[in-house]
């Protein structure tokens, strides 16, 4: 049977010219690049130059002794397949190799089948040596494959879970909206269908929102960067949260000028970053127990490089626990109404925009979250 793959080389060592000369070409017979020395001393350095995979040595050499050069190389390369030549009644030698993990030791004088079968020893070591590695290599793989597979499912599970609780909290809310439409109607009450028909038209737009909160983590979004005035940015921001507060006991306070230049940025989602911020300000402040009336200031100002957005409410407020986990995906503390997706879009719209977002809260007393946005993104989207 003929070994594949395995590299023909190898390192004789003996301080016999004549039994180097006859094995050098018996070797070469059987298909070998054979490199030879007269001791231990010469036999290293060639040892760490050509790193063959198997070498055959004399044990008794003047100089540095087979022994001695077995346990160098194993030193280096503990995987190097040394084979011991020994003479007649040096059997303890021989004994004393195979401790030191020589491969196998023939006896002069040499019979080549021996040697033929030493040497195919060797070979199927160094074989199944590459084999167990390549399979521990494939199984890391596979243990890796499989803890990232489940991570996705995990993951996907949680989305489906925390999904659903968003449609269904969503759901109810239409069911609602529709409720107080439809008795309007029959009442002929107009202010009742208005009353339902402006909830029917927000709860549109959160489901317009949840999906592109869910296209976003679904996928990696490329963004579009315009250039767009911040005043004109600012101002559809602030129409947007008027309209959401129409019916409600928030006061909002927009504060930002005209005079505010332009910045380059992808207007959808840096504008569905700030919605979901100034979102959960309100759900913050209708969380307000009692009659303390809510307040919600929208601050922006900048300088020459930057942009910054301040969303201030006097609304329940972070404990510590709850702002560590604040861009968590899926982190939510609303139960049905909340998916936990707002804010780690939020985060990811605004980092992929080069800026950054830095919250500070109070339990009961409000948070304030602070969005840096560059005038042009630094990082590639
Ligand atoms: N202004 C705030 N005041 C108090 N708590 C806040 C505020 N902003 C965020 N939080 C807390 O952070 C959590 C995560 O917010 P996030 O917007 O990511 O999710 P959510 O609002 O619960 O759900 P949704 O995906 O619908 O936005 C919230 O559940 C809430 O506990
Ligand atoms: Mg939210």
């Amino acid at each position: 049977m003929k070994l594949p793959n395995v590299e023909k080389t190898l390192l004789l060592v003996d301080d016999e010219a004549d039994i180097r000369e006859v094995l050098t070409l018996a070797l070469a017979d059987l298909g070998y690049r054979v490199t030879s020395a007269e001791n231990g001393t010469t036999a290293l350095p060639l040892f760490l130059d050509i790193r063959p995979p198997v070498v055959i040595t004399d044990i008794k050499m003047p100089g540095m002794d087979g022994i001695e050069l077995l346990s160098r190389i194993k030193a280096a390369d503990p995987d190097a397949e040394v084979i011991m030549i020994t003479g007649h009644g040096d059997l303890d030698l021989a004994i004393m190799s195979l401790k030191n993990q020589a491969t196998d030791f023939i006896t002069k004088p040499i019979n080549v089948d021996a040697l033929e079968i030493a040497l195919r020893r060797a070979e199927e070591r160094i074989i199944l040596r590459r084999q167990l590695k390549a399979y521990t290599e494939r199984l890391e793989q596979l243990v890796q494959e499989k803890a990232a597979l489940k991570d996705h499912l995990s993951s996907l599970g949680m989305m489906l879970g925390s999904i659903s609780h968003g449609i269904k909290g969503l759901l109810t809310s239409l069911d609602g909206g529709l409720y107080l439409v439809e008795s309007g109607f029959v009442r002929k009450h107009e202010d009742t269908v208005e009353e339902g028909w402006q909830i029917v038209k927000q709860t549109v737009e959160r489901i317009r929102k949840l999906m592109l909160d869910i296209l976003f983590y679904t996928k990696k979004r490329k963004f579009t960067f315009t250039q767009v005035a911040v005043g004109t940015f600012c101002k559809e921001l602030a129409d947007e949260m008027v309209a959401k507060l129409r019916r409600r006991k928030i006061r909002f306070r927009p504060l930002f000028t005209a005079q505010l230049g332009a910045f380059a940025i992808d207007a959808d989602y840096l504008r569905a970053a700030l919605g979901n911020i100034l979102d959960n300000a309100i759900d913050a402040c209708e969380t307000l127990e009692g009659e303390s009336a809510g307040q919600i200031d929208l601050r922006v100002t900048a300088d020459d490089e930057r942009v910054y957005f301040e969303v201030r409410d006097n609304g329940i407020g972070m404990e510590p626990a709850v702002l560590n986990n604040l861009f968590t995906v899926f982190y939510s503390t609303k139960g049905k109404s909340g998916t936990g997706l707002g804010l780690f879009v939020a985060n990811q719209v605004v980092e992929q925009h080069g800026g950054k977002i830095r919250v500070r809260s109070q339990p009961g007393r409000g948070t304030r979250f602070r969005v840096m946005v560059p005038r042009s993104p630094l990082v590639e989207a």
